[in-house]
């Protein structure tokens, strides 16, 4: 060794595997404006195709008279459910078990939905188009409230349900109800809340809010009519699926469908799911050859293409009087909409939401879940949320600050009276779930002790008797939030979207050079996966990530995958790409042994090579390794070196976090300021700290839009009125706090490289922080629970209610 050796350091360095901040390679392209966007494919000849869409939530539809809109120049064909019944795609499958109509079939059921589909040479033709062709609507009554869709009067939505008694997910109790799921044992929680000390109730509501990625959902469909091959390009997370999904629906043979996703700003749930949009392009493509293109504008987006949440959960906690709880029971009442097209793993009618014992040991739970049809838009996409874990974790978060509150406990010493202990894991909860790992005590001190919890507190109390003075107008909450998450979904003995189960894949092919590419089932919505997909894989055969290229988001190339969201990338992707990277090395190993002339087992790693045991001088580096692979491998071996792998894991992973908002409100016209907002969150094994940080900032400016304001909102009639960024709240960096963030580390004991996701955790914790906040400063006052969001008018409402406005 002389002085221009690599330390053992350096090599590890070069390699910017696990652990390093290596810079997103992806934002080369994006800081310069390169990125390919679905509305950057342009193709020859083609036409662009927008909706007519109905301006009633309830309506019959009772003629469609397109004349005037096919003189429109530019103008090629005006689609209708009509022209879908020809092919057999007037309705289509949605994820949940129920149908969906693709164009209005006799009735529109919500403001905007699809009525007719032009088609036309430009995009402002089409529009001019639209304009031009005349709907005749009946209004029907409408049901907007939650509540009262299941009221004996109320008006029959689904018509075309008549007389169906059961649905997808068991039996229907009235025309408007679509499931009842239950989980958990009633009797012992019942006897739990009989024996109980003390109980605390509160219906408490997450309201209708939407993702509202930069981008909106679109698609370019381009039919070839000579090799009867459909080639579609859209704003997919999961594009494998699309292409079963169509190839069941459109009856293509699968071979002949071509997915491919390429950069997509943004999905947070609003991408996983089929639109009308997708169905009606193919079919226009199919019926004119050419290619056709269709984009979402933003209040077609906001209205029309999914929503979140709209989960009304009444919760009540059994404990003693000291605080230890006993017992849980929550009911909810699930909103989904004109049509159950929640995109939730198959057996999972309310996704995960039996996660709601959160972090805590409940000897016993029980949960009910009735899903419900109202005049609103279809969706309930899991919005930065592993399928419904966000409400779960409001509810119990919120639930927890509530007893606290009746108990007379500090809400921090609640929860770590009631915390499950280290040991306890695995831990397997009352409604089913085995949380694979967890050291919540270490986590919530570590954030009590940053932030110095007990001087916030004094601070409070002593704003507190400032204000009872009468010498400030402002008052303080601490909002403590402690979650527990469930992602990776997901092992195939529990989960599967439309019978495929939720495995991921990876497939790496290594050049002679000691280059190589790697393809994934996955698909990165700006989550930076082409940077760390290439780090474990570096760590694990030791070439540097710059040297692997990696591919997501084309049907035809990459393996087959279940694709990004729920934060199920790094569990399942992560792990299959640690697989096939494993086997890789099983096979340079014996390609080592043979051209250093030891057995394998006289092998040893040495982070970027073989070394032999004891002869540390003779090595072969995975470079060298590479390059023997397409020249000299032991004799009846295959020449090359790449693998494939398909993950299904045996778990999921449950990442988890200690959250802690600090705010001040003035009572008197409800303007809140953040003064501090600390995340730690817990997500096992770290592969790229600067991406985790941006991924706990983004969540945690998405938690606090949603908390603070964000929310999908109608009136009586069922008109949206917050269908643009004008009313639907988008903070911006001006509103945006400061996020201060830490970490544990508590390795995933089931997972190759012991990670868990984390692209959730912050939405999941950030909403409980913030809304405990509020609740915290107002509880003082006598104030049990505000239903969110917490704009500056509720909060200005809420001080009106408890009579603490100026006079
Ligand atoms: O499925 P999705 O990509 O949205 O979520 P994820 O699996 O939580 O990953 C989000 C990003 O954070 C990816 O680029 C991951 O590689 C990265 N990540 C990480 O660096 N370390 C972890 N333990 C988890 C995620």
């Amino acid at each position: 060794m002389n002085d221009l050796t690599p330390t053992r350091e350096q090599r590890t360095a070069a390699l910017e595997g696990m652990g390093c901040k290596r810079k997103r390679v992806e934002d080369a392209r994006f800081t310069q404006g390169k990125g390919n966007y679905v509305d950057d494919v342009k193709l020859p000849g083609m036409l662009h195709g927008d909706f007519v869409r109905s301006p009633h939530a309830h309506a019959r539809v009772k003629s469609i008279n397109s004349e005037e809109a096919l003189k429109v120049p530019g103008v090629l064909a005006v689609i209708t459910a009509e022209t879908l019944k020809t092919v057999n795609l007037a309705w289509m499958p949605t994820l949940a078990g129920d149908v969906q109509m693709v164009l209005a079939d006799g009735k529109v059921l919500f403001q905007n939905q699809e009525v007719a589909f032009v088609v036309a040479t430009d995009r402002y033709a089409a529009d001019d188009g639209i304009n031009k062709v005349v709907v005749e609507y009946e209004p029907l009554p409408v049901v907007i409230d939650p509540f009262k869709a299941m009221d004996k009067d109320a008006p029959v939505l689904r018509e075309d349900l008549t007389g169906k008694t059961s649905g997808a997910h068991g039996p229907r109790k009235h025309h408007n109800h679509i499931f009842e799921w239950t989980v958990g044992d009633k009797d012992l929680t019942d006897a739990a809340f009989r024996k109980a000390e003390v109980t605390v109730k509160e219906m408490i509501s997450y309201h209708r809010t939407h993702p509202s990625p930069l981008e909106t959902c679109q698609c370019v469909c381009s039919f070839d009519k000579i090799g009867g091959e459909l080639t579609i390009w859209g704003t997919f997370q999961a594009p494998h699926v699309i292409r079963t999904v169509v190839a069941l629906i459109a009856k293509l043979p699968e071979q002949k469908i071509h997915v491919i996703s390429p950069d997509v700003g943004g999905g947070f749930g609003n991408k996983v799911g089929a639109y009308p949009g997708y169905i009606c392009a193919a079919v226009a493509s199919i019926v004119t050859g050419k290619p056709v293109k269709w984009v979402e504008d933003r209040i077609e987006n906001l209205t029309a293409t999914s929503f979140a949440r709209d989960y009304h959960m009444t919760t009540e906690i059994a404990a003693t009087k000291e605080g230890k709880v006993t017992g849980l029971r929550v009911h909810v009442l699930a909103d989904h909409g004109a049509f159950d097209a929640c995109a939730d793993p198959s057996k999972w009618p309310a996704g995960f939401f039996n996660i709601v014992t959160g972090s805590y040991d409940f000897p016993t739970a029980h949960l009910s879940v009735d899903g419900i049809y109202t005049n609103k838009a279809p969706g309930g996409v899991a919005y930065r949320c592993s399928f419904r874990v966000t409400e779960a974790a409001y509810c119990i978060e919120r639930g927890m600050d509530i007893l606290a509150q009746k108990v007379g406990m500090d809400p921090a010493e609640l929860r770590l009276k009631n915390f499950i202990r280290k040991e306890q894991f695995p831990y397997h909860s009352a409604l089913g779930w085995e949380y694979d790992s967890g050291d919540y005590h270490t986590a919530m001190r570590k954030m009590m002790e940053t932030v110095n919890y007990a001087s916030l507190r004094s601070e409070q109390a002593a704003m507190r008797e400032a204000f009872k003075r009468g010498e400030t107008r402002e008052i303080m909450g601490l909002g403590v939030s402690f979650f527990t998450e469930i992602v990776g979904a997901g092992p195939s003995k529990n989960c599967d979207i439309l019978g495929i189960a939720m495995f991921d894949s990876c497939e790496i092919r290594l050049h002679p050079t000691g280059a190589g590419i790697a393809r994934v089932g996955t698909k990165s919505t700006g989550q930076g996966h082409e940077t760390t997909w290439a780090q474990i894989i570096a760590t694990e055969i030791g070439l540097p990530a710059d040297n692997i290229m990696v591919e997501e988001g084309n049907t035809d190339t990459a393996p087959y995958g279940l694709g990004t969201y729920g934060s199920r990338s790094t569990p399942v992707a992560g792990a299959a790409i640690a697989m096939a990277a494993r086997k890789i090395k099983a096979k340079a190993q014996m390609i080592a042994a043979y051209k250093l002339e030891v057995h394998e087992d006289d092998l040893e790693w040495d982070i970027d090579g073989f070394r032999v045991k004891g002869l540390p001088e003779k090595t072969m580096s995975m470079k060298d390794i590479c390059w023997a692979a397409y020249n000299s491998v032991p004799p009846g071996m295959e020449p090359g070196l790449e693998a494939v792998s398909y993950y299904d894991p045996p778990n999921m992973t449950y990442p988890f976090g200690a959250y802690i908002c600090v705010m001040n409100i003035d009572v008197d016209t409800g303007v809140y300021k953040i003064r501090r907002f600390y995340a730690l969150d817990d997500c096992g094994t770290r592969i790229n700290p600067m991406i985790i940080e941006g991924q706990v900032h983004g969540g945690l400016t998405e938690a606090f839009a949603i908390a603070m304001g964000q929310e999908i909102r109608y009136d009586p009639e069922g008109n949206v009125v917050t269908g643009s960024f004008m009313d639907f709240f988008m903070p911006t960096a001006v509103e945006t706090p400061h996020w201060e963030t830490d970490f544990t580390v508590t390795p995933s004991p089931h997972h190759p490289i012991g990670a868990k996701g984390v692209g959730e955790s912050p939405n999941v914790g950030g909403v409980p922080a913030f809304s405990n906040a509020v609740n915290d400063a107002f509880s003082f006052l006598g104030s049990t629970h505000i239903q969110m969001p917490h704009d500056y008018w509720r909060n200005w409402a809420a001080a009106k209610n408890l009579g603490v406005l100026a006079a």
